[in-house]
């Protein structure tokens, strides 16, 4: 059960039918462009969604808006620096913002950086500083019924070949982000971490962690592997932080708040280089971006996010998700998660070609036929098309993200999802797939627009 009682409520929207139907095709069946209040369960992303605990919101009150040297300042510090071990933290206003100040300080045109998966903003970044962003998930990885439990994992063989090989010496650092979004969010274990630290030691790499959800990958450790399993999430989060050379955070994940992020690092010259670009763009050292009450509230929701009650009834509702997703008869990514479900639209619409995009055809069904908002992962996202819509590159699985906030929706909500699904599913066949009408040079599955394209009888 749920290891918390519910204070403040908020009702959730309940539009018609014929409402979303209009909705969709106001927003030409772009489900960013719909308004919140046209959502009944919110899917999108488990960033920044997740709900306060009363202690959060105390802690919010107490916090101190100095300009600089805050009381608030002092108290995150402290929270980082303990669960981490860094000796250098710089706020952000989130992961993104850590991201571009570490990679721009770090990083230069020609230089690689390598990572079991980089998620999207993450790479963007890695390329806006001129260098090659290279993924290297382990084997397991590409087999997405596998239940095997750490497919978060990078490819040590393929790691330790590209460091001894001719591209070695342009390597700047080794990025692990965990758990791995960008790879069905699948934990890493800690014995992957611990020799991808050896192979960055012995080849003087930095090694960086991506923590976004260092808590939920902490916790699959203490059920998977068998050495940590008589440990708790915050001894292993604090054994993990300490494997690498620093990290880059997006609090509004495993802080539970809804905007901020940080730097943590061990050398004191990249410190005060990331320092001097904090300042110039995002805001003095002691504030990074963030209100006092925000750097409050990300410092105790480091303290409630290990909670093994917390951790154990997320990871219980995803379970409980994955189980009635699969009873539907939809295929997701195995083993579920704790933060997404990844479910398997390919599978379940083989007759929309990828370039008719049968995981936006999915992600619009759930909207349509329940309220309910998703994020596609398929050829919508890392596709391409030629000027008359045929394809010129696909993604290599067409998926949709069932992103579930800290927090905030219960078992009841959830199943609602599996029935939506339950029915959807029922009539897989009658699904219709869509074509572009107009999209970005970049990102284009937040700005394209879209139109349907009937079922060939
Ligand atoms: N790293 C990972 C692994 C992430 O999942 C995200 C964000 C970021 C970095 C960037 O952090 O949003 O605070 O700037 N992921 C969100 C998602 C957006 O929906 O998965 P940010």
């Amino acid at each position: 059960m749920e290891p918390y009682r519910i204070k403040v409520v908020e009702p959730i929207p309940q539009p018609t039918r014929q409402q979303r139907e209009e909705a969709l095709k106001r927003v030409h069946y772009n489900l960013f462009d719909l308004r919140a209040e046209e959502v009944t369960i919110d899917l999108l992303t488990d960033s920044g969604t997740g709900a306060l605990s009363a202690a959060q919101l105390a802690a919010g009150m107490a916090g101190d808006e100095s300009y600089s040297g805050s009381r608030s300042f002092y108290r995150f510090h402290e929270a980082v620096t303990e669960l981490t071990g860094y000796a250098h933290i710089l706020p952000a206003h989130q992961g993104r913002a850590a991201e571009r100040i570490l990679f721009s300080t770090l990083l230069e045109p020609g230089r690689i950086v390598l990572a079991n998966t980089h998620f999207d903003t993450t790479r963007a970044n890695v390329e806006l500083a001129g260098a090659e962003a290279r993924d290297l998930p382990c084997a397991e990885a590409r087999n997405l019924d596998s239940p095997a439990p750490f497919k978060g994992n990078i490819d040590l063989d393929a790691l330790a070949a590209t460091l001894a090989g001719p591209d070695g010496s342009r390597v700047a650092m080794v990025v692990m982000t965990i758990t791995n979004n960008g790879g069905g969010g699948q934990p890493v274990s800690m014995d992957n971490l611990k020799r991808t630290s050896a192979l960055c030691r012995r080849y003087g790499v930095p090694f960086f962690l991506d923590a976004a959800r260092f808590a939920e990958n902490a916790w699959l450790v203490t059920r998977h592997e068998a050495a940590y399993r008589d440990r708790t999430p915050r001894q292993v989060a604090e054994e993990a932080f300490r494997l690498a050379d620093g990290c880059m955070m997006s609090a509004k994940k495993d802080a539970i708040v809804h905007i901020g992020g940080f730097i943590g690092l061990n050398d004191p010259e990249l410190a005060q280089r990331c320092e001097l670009l904090l300042i110039a763009t995002e805001g003095f050292a002691t504030y990074g971006g963030l209100a006092g009450r925000d750097l409050d509230m990300m410092a105790q929701g480091l303290t409630e996010v290990t909670e093994p009650a917390y951790l154990a009834e997320r990871a219980d509702v995803a379970a409980h998700l994955a189980q009635r997703v699969r009873a539907a008869g939809v295929d997701i990514i195995e083993p579920p998660g704790m933060h997404a479900l990844y479910l398997n639209a390919g599978r379940l619409l083989p007759h929309i070609p990828p370039h008719h995009f049968p995981g936006h055809a999915l992600a619009c069904q759930l909207y349509l036929e329940g309220g309910i908002r998703s994020a596609e992962l398929g050829s919508l996202y890392l596709g391409e098309e030629d000027e008359q819509g045929n394809p010129v590159k696909s993604a290599p699985y067409e998926l949709v993200r069932l992103a579930l906030p800290r927090r905030v929706y219960t078992r009841s909500h959830y199943d609602h999802v599996g029935d939506t699904l339950a029915r959807i599913a029922k009539r897989a066949d009658s699904v219709h797939g869509f074509r572009i009408v107009e999209q970005s040079p970049i990102l284009r599955h937040f700005r394209a627009t879209l139109a349907p394209v009937p079922v060939e009888s």
